[in-house]
């Protein structure tokens, strides 16, 4: 009778969840932004069918309701519930312990004064904590005294604390930092507790699968000399270009799939448009000729193309395998290339296994499916570093990670040990959507960390980095992106007539007019030397190709002061002088990624408008890194070039 009764009542608030969505989430304190689908949740993935996204968002919980025809992953089953719980323990006798520790360290030169706005980053007491901020107003160098006010006054064992930045260059440089600071609260930081306590989001999560998984040789690192020992820098970055050997072992899977599936060989067949394959003789030597993906700027042999659009999809949270090729809205072609890609992906499977090697997507799904089914009391333990979180660079996390992190503080919360996550970052900078990762996830934190009470949201207005010239120039090429969280920055610096916002210089072609950027490198080295307090960086070029960058190394060599480094890795640093060379390249639509985008459920926004929008916000990043100038090279003003000379 009960059990009928539970049944019946489960059955009503399916249906009063199915239609007052808004409502239920009301009242279960969890109620997303207007319009806008709940992740992490299997019943909006099931409604946010895969279809071509329109440009102006639109609630995916009142689409239609169809089957989505993605296996999701598994943090994708029932509602979280909620994950955090009631504030922070914190005395008044700890924070103003706290002040005056900070007062004495500013009067030593050891730290800068903490504004208002960033001593409440430093005091907060929220489980759940999102700071949103624009480039240059102090998220890292606030990130460093939150986490010294955690260890040294309220307590928190080191233990069960993690921070996390993006890359391992950015952990690098945080790791000097907290080591400076804990060192004059007289908590001195030895190297391996700074590499325990500051990680990227790959090797936090290497950590457990080391033990969990037994996982010790990664896809990614598969070049690393010294095997297994590498600390993993962010998966991310891994892998843009292929390495031999992991070049090799895809060559392998695709010659396995191609010598055993018969549908296999005929896809492959008509993709590369060749003759059926004669299926009255053995198989011969599998076709290589380059493929051209829709979408895709470069043709690519179907092994690595595979393995590229395979892996992008599993940073959605996707399982390649149950993604139901015929309910994607894509072409032939491109259904054809996914029926292919999945079939080959189960080979790539089977050889990683008998090769002992495992790739970062599969450790993140597995260890989420873990945590998420019956985890051991071995692996529960095992997550007590993730007890406190502070994740810098939020905005370029994917839903992957996301549902691997929510999984993981969730099995905390159910311990009883009252987790917490700070997540800062700045939905302007999010420039990893081309590997999976959405400033949406960032934008609405709170439906996939649901906590008691909504979590806390602080902004840092102020630029400290750069002149307000080159911060109005940074605001002006954001006007143009659509997705984005409102906010307005004003730079602390005064205006020097010696500095200047952004200056275009079109019509420069790098082949024929190297020598003069090098000039004029020199040029802007020689005016930072002079500065009253020069910048450790006195000039970073930038692009988003390697190329101009290689043909500048060549030439110029290593030269003190001087920093040549894509867009991608200039994230997080500055220079007195900022040179961008990009030419703002067209945007090509995508549909096989607008198709798999749409079956992740995860987003508002098209994959070509996310795209549209990333191409702009790499520009502002690459823009704020500079200090008091700009220079943007560029054969002809397009994207961003054409909106600062407007
Ligand atoms: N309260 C402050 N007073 C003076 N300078 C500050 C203050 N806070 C930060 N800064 C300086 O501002 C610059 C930028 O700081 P930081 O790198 O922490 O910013 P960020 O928000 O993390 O930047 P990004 O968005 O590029 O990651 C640094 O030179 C830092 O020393
Ligand atoms: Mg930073």
């Amino acid at each position: 009778m009960t059990s009928i009764l539970a049944r019946y009542r489960q059955q009503l608030r399916n249906t009063l969840g199915d239609w007052f969505p808004r409502t239920t989430l009301f009242l279960k304190g969890e109620l997303p932004t207007k319009g806008e689908p709940r992740p992490g949740s299997q019943k909006n993935a099931g409604r946010a069918k895969a279809r071509k996204r329109q440009s102006e968002p639109k609630a995916a919980t009142q689409g239609t309701a169809v089957e989505i025809p993605v296996a999701q992953p598994p943090s994708a089953t029932p509602s979280p519930a909620s994950i955090y719980g009631p504030a922070l323990t914190v005395k008044r006798s700890q924070e103003q312990r706290m002040k005056r520790r900070v007062e004495q360290a500013v009067a030593q030169g050891i730290i800068q004064p903490p504004s208002p706005e960033q001593w409440k980053m430093i005091l907060a007491r929220a489980p759940a904590t999102r700071i949103f901020a624009g480039a240059g107003s102090g998220k890292t160098t606030t990130l460093v005294l939150r986490v010294v006010f955690m260890l040294c006054h309220i307590e928190i064992p080191r233990e069960q604390l993690t921070v996390i930045s993006f890359t391992k260059a950015s952990c690098e440089e945080l790791r000097v930092q907290l080591k400076r600071v804990l060192a004059f609260w007289g908590v001195p930081l030895d190297d391996d507790s700074a590499r325990e306590l500051v990680r990227t989001f790959h090797s936090a999560m290497a950590q457990l699968a080391r033990t969990e998984l037994r996982a010790t040789q990664w896809f990614e690192q598969l070049s690393v000399q010294s095997k297994g020992e590498e600390e993993p820098d962010n998966g991310m970055l891994a892998g843009a270009t292929l390495n031999e050997g992991q070049r090799q072992l895809l060559l392998q899977a695709y010659e396995n799939c191609y010598r055993e599936e018969a549908g296999f060989r005929r896809r492959v067949h008509l993709l590369l448009e060749l003759a059926a394959p004669n299926e009255e003789e053995p198989p011969g030597t599998p076709p290589l000729q380059p493929f051209v993906l829709n979408g895709e700027r470069q043709p690519q042999a179907l092994p690595e193309l595979f393995y590229g659009q395979a892996s992008f999809a599993e940073t959605l949270g996707l399982r390649v395998g149950s993604i139901k090729s015929s309910q994607l809205e894509c072409s032939t072609r491109d259904r054809i290339f996914l029926e292919a890609m999945q079939q080959f992906w189960r080979y790539f499977g089977k050889l990683l296994k008998e090769q002992r090697l495992i790739t970062f997507n599969t450790a993140f799904a597995v260890l989420t499916d873990r945590l998420d089914k019956k985890p051991s009391r071995a692996l529960i333990a095992r997550l007590q570093p993730f007890t406190h979180l502070l994740i810098d660079e939020f905005q370029d996390i994917s839903p992957q990670i996301v549902l691997w992190l929510q999984q993981v503080q969730r099995r905390l919360a159910e311990e009883k040990v009252a987790p917490s996550l700070m997540a800062i970052g700045d939905d302007w900078q999010s420039i990893y959507g081309w590997r999976g990762s959405s400033p949406e996830l960032f934008i609405h934190f709170d439906r996939w960390f649901p906590g008691q009470t909504p979590s806390q949201t602080l902004m840092l207005g102020t630029n400290y980095r750069s002149s307000p010239d080159i911060v109005a120039d940074g605001e002006r090429i954001l006007t143009q992106v659509r997705h984005k969280q409102p906010k307005k920055t004003q730079a602390f610096r005064v205006a020097d007539d010696e500095g200047h916002g952004v200056k275009v210089v079109p019509q420069f072609d790098i082949a024929r007019q190297l020598a003069s950027l090098l000039g004029e490198i020199e040029a802007q080295r020689t005016y930072a030397a002079a500065r009253e307090r020069p910048e450790r960086c006195a000039v970073m070029v930038m692009s988003r190709l390697n190329a101009p960058l290689k043909a500048i190394n060549e030439q110029l060599g290593r030269q003190p002061g001087v920093r040549t480094c894509t867009i991608h890795r200039a994230k997080g640093l500055q220079a007195e002088v900022a040179i961008v060379l990009d030419d703002g390249q067209p945007q090509q639509p995508h549909p096989l990624r607008n198709a798999l985008y749409a079956a992740s459920g995860h987003f508002q926004q098209s994959y070509d408008d996310a795209m549209a929008d990333e191409a702009l916000r790499l520009s502002y990043v690459a823009v704020t890194r500079g200090v008091s100038r700009v220079l943007w090279y560029t054969r002809q003003p397009r994207g961003a070039a054409a909106i600062l000379m407007s």
